[in-house]
């Protein structure tokens, strides 16, 4: 039996403005304190002295917590944790990228399940429902505030704890407010929207594709690429804006389902090894890996060309998956991302034990086409 499944249980609500309807949420969870990991560099802007102004209105008292790193860790958890008990919060809010949302969901899990966040790495190892979660994203790009993981560093081991959970790990709410966003640096829009992108075009690829995830994905790499231009070009304008989080949350939704690929896995020893973001670390790889990748499924690959604008209907279908190949590249050069690892530091050293690491990290196993030990060397050597 070849039996699938789609779930999201977060309630979404979109549009300019659209964080004023935190007042309602807070009176319908008949919340009176909450607990607001905040990324810092919002912690004076007009966007969130909004959002305290709803949350008074709502009598909520709040506490704030702005101490949180890139790749927050676990002892950034057990602090917030600490904090988010002594105010006796009955609900949690996270207004900023994917590792402030993440710190968000991990103290919900201690709230109510106690321990420590090692303790629930992995799959389902936590049953009492989180603390409510309430998600306002001000990057679009990781979709943590609908999917169902979160990822904490275990500093001591210098390891990433992967927390899932399809069910009780996703945000019970996520606004998508394009005010959110405007205050975001240029090259942050671009390399957090790639990584929208290639949530999207690695899920549609995914072995573990079905046909809910299809529609969401070719919606999402539709809405990524014909807005992330205007949108990096300029974040105050609203449109884009709320295009690129409909797609990073789409995205997002529909990659804790399917898994990812070749990209991720190798973007994530890229970023260590190289002290490169998340974002720009899967822009580099990706036309790499879309290349080798594009003999596993071309017809996808033809499908993909017409989301992203590329008149191929008429083309045989090698030449109409091949231009999906050139679309992309097109994209990332027009956003300024850097066309080869050796552009943003890297060196060749260390080639043979990321490309171990690769196959070993089994990152990639929905992958479209199965990857060897010696093609994950090439591919960082094309990348090269
Ligand atoms: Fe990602």
């Amino acid at each position: 039996m070849n039996i699938s499944s789609f779930f999201c249980p977060t309630k979404i609500y979109m549009g300019t403005g659209s964080s004023s309807m935190l007042e309602e949420i807070m009176r319908g969870l008949s919340c009176k304190r909450i607990f607001v990991a905040l990324d810092a560099a919002l912690l004076t802007s007009k966007f969130y002295a909004n959002i305290l102004q709803s949350l008074t209105q709502a009598g909520v008292e709040v506490a704030v917590f702005t101490d949180i790193e890139p790749d927050p860790s676990a002892h950034t958890v057990e602090k917030a944790f600490v904090a988010c008990a002594q105010h006796q919060a009955t609900a949690l809010l996270a207004i900023g990228g994917g590792s402030t949302i993440d710190v968000a969901k991990a103290v919900g899990i201690l709230a109510t399940n106690g321990g420590r966040i090692h303790d629930y790495e992995g799959i389902e190892q936590f049953s009492i429902p989180p603390l409510p979660l309430i998600a306002i994203p001000t990057t679009a790009g990781t979709g943590s505030e609908v999917s169902g993981s979160c990822v904490i560093s275990d500093t001591e081991k210098n390891l990433k704890m992967s927390i899932r959970h399809a069910a009780l790990n996703p945000a019970m709410f996520a606004i998508l407010d394009p005010l959110a966003l405007v205050t975001l640096p240029a090259h942050v829009a671009a390399h957090s929207g790639m990584d929208a992108f290639v949530h999207a075009f690695e899920s549609y690829l995914s072995l573990k594709a079905n046909l809910m995830t299809d529609a969401i994905n070719i919606q999402a790499i539709e809405l990524i690429a014909s807005n992330i231009r205007s949108f990096v070009a300029d974040r105050g304008n609203v449109q884009a804006g709320l295009n690129m989080l409909c797609g990073s949350a789409l995205a997002g939704m529909a990659f804790g389902q399917t898994g990812l690929g070749n990209v991720h896995c190798m973007a994530r020893f890229v970023g260590a090894s190289f002290h490169l973001s998340h974002g720009l670390s899967n822009a580099v790889c990706l036309p790499h890996v879309a290349r080798f990748n594009l003999v596993a499924n071309p017809q996808k690959f033809a499908r993909v060309a017409i989301a992203m604008g590329e008149a191929v209907q008429q083309l045989p279908l090698q030449e109409a998956a091949l231009a999906a190949v050139g679309s992309i590249e097109k994209l990332c050069a027009d956003l300024n991302i850097p066309a080869r690892l050796r552009d943003v530091g890297a060196t060749p050293a260390l080639f043979d034990e990321m490309a171990v690491m690769c196959t070993q990290a089994n990152y990639n196993r929905w992958n479209p086409r199965h990857t060897t030990t010696v093609d994950f060397r090439n591919l960082f050597e094309q990348a090269y």
